[in-house]
């Protein structure tokens, strides 16, 4: 139909978007008609986001605070979201931290943080959000990979292996999902220049020695084919392509956005 947008009548919740990813994201899917539940621990960045869908697009969106490592948080954030618009449509599990060591130096405690907002999230979001999309027999689970989902890199041991686990609660939620019309995939950014990755910069030129131009040329992007970032508009449309795709021919699959730093 003229003017029909990809997902219109659509319900995303997104975690971690008031900021960087999830807010683009949240933008690219509000722009094809999405509702979006903007769902943080950063109650200001959640609002900024909630301002600039309502000023672009005229998405009246709803922000929930959210810390999607604790279970009773994520059950009853989901259940509003599912209250407040009548159904869940989209999960998009992006909330997510970087903590950078080498393993002799790695704390315990900060090895744990990562893996359970990574994984731990993903799976409390996944469990509370199914509840919704189960009995509508129709979904998608997005997950937020990464390169590290399928590559590894020095002082990214919890990284690397949280991403890792993504990508297997991903691929079990392809096959438990099918029966109920839930589809379930993973995006695989590169380097994409956020919060998250400006902030590693410095830090990994201190902890490796070299200098800041040094990290971004040859670690972030030495193996790309052009030395270029990822844009998150470049993730965004690539997550709205998931949500609007309209059969179980794309499930269990992992897209890879990283100009070619990975070909997996
Ligand atoms: N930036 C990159 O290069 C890159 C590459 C690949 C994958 N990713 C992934 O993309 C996702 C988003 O990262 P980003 O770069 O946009 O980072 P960001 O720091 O800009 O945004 C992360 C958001 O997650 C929120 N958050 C953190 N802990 C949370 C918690 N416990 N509960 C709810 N929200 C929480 C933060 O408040 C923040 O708003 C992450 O999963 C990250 O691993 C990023």
């Amino acid at each position: 139909m003229a003017g029909e947008k990809s997902l219109d009548g659509n319900v995303a919740v997104i975690t971690g978007a008031g900021s960087g990813i999830g807010r683009a994201i949240a933008i690219g899917m509000a722009a094809e008609g999405a509702r979006i539940a903007i769902c943080d621990i950063d109650m200001d960045g959640a609002e900024q986001t909630a301002s600039m869908l309502k000023e672009k697009y005229g998405t009246e969106s709803l922000t929930v605070h959210m810390d999607v490592t604790d279970e009773s948080a994520v059950n009853s954030g989901m259940d509003s979201v599912a209250g407040h618009f009548g159904r869940i449509d989209t999960l998009v599990a992006n909330a997510g931290i970087q903590i950078v060591h080498l393993i002799e130096d790695f704390p315990y405690e900060q090895f744990r943080k990562v893996v359970q907002i990574h994984l731990d999230g993903s799976f409390l979001t996944t469990k509370a959000a199914v509840k919704h999309m189960y009995p509508q027999k129709s979904g998608s689970l997005i997950y937020m990979g990464s390169v590290h989902s399928h590559e590894a890199s020095t002082q990214k041991a919890a990284y690397v292996a949280a991403k890792h686990g993504v990508l297997g609660l991903s691929r079990v939620m392809a096959k438990e999902g099918a029966k109920h019309g839930v589809r379930s995939n993973v995006i695989c950014p590169g380097f994409v220049k956020t919060p998250l990755v400006e902030r590693q910069i410095p830090e990994q030129a201190k902890n490796l020695g070299i200098s800041e131009e040094k990290v971004v040329n040859e670690i972030m992007l030495g193996n790309t084919v052009d030395q270029e970032f990822t844009t998150m508009e470049d993730v965004a449309d690539v997550a709205t392509f998931l949500a609007s795709f309209r059969s179980n021919a794309l499930t269990g699959q992992s897209i890879v956005v990283s100009h070619g730093w990975s070909m997996r």
